[in-house]
């Protein structure tokens, strides 16, 4: 019968050397995320300055910018100019007639660039009509007590924007 082979110090260390750097690898590769695209697009031929819609949003996934890219869709479908743009891709509102935000819940909280687009326009977007939407997983389940939720948390940003105009 062949006898086991003796391993010396030098191949042990060797060898669990490479196994810990092999295995750190694949974990480092495991936890990439996958390069996330996140939707800006215009559409429609606003002639006049000031007669567009802005759909903003923020994502950290990109759903929401797809949820942007239809409600952008649908406007510009019925005959409307639409800019559909990340938040913290938008510094001035003068050429909209009207605003959309969006943002994605976390934490059961809007995304803080969403509610920092929100502070930081407060006095244009005072002047024309403001729509927000959310996307979450609330109301996976269609119940009264999820829509509730739901509810709740577009309320809050509504509140908020009400304290922010009267600042
Ligand atoms: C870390 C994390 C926290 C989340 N927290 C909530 C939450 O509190 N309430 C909720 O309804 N959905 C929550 N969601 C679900 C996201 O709001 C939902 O998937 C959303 O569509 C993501 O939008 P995005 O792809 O644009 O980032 C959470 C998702 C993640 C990844």
């Amino acid at each position: 019968m062949n006898k086991p082979k003796k391993i010396n110090r030098r191949s042990f260390l060797a060898l669990t050397g490479g196994a810990v750097v092999g295995i750190t690898a694949l974990g480092t590769l495991g936890r990439q995320q996958p390069a996330v695209e996140f939707n800006e697009s215009s559409c429609g031929s606003a002639s006049e300055i000031g007669d567009k819609i802005l759909v903003a949003y923020a994502s950290r996934c990109g759903s929401t910018g797809e949820v942007a890219e239809a409600i952008g869709q649908v406007l510009c479908e019925s005959g409307v100019s639409a800019d559909i743009r990340l938040v913290e891709n938008v510094s001035d509102l003068s050429p909209y007639r009207a605003v959309i935000v969006g943002s994605a819940i976390r934490s059961n909280e809007w995304l803080p660039e969403a509610v920092e687009f929100v502070k930081m326009h407060r006095e244009p977007l005072s002047r024309v009509p403001v729509a927000y939407f959310l996307t979450s997983l609330m109301v996976v389940q269609d119940t009264e007590e999820t829509h509730r939720a739901a509810a709740a948390c577009l309320d809050s940003m509504w509140k908020f924007m009400l304290y922010a105009a009267s600042l």
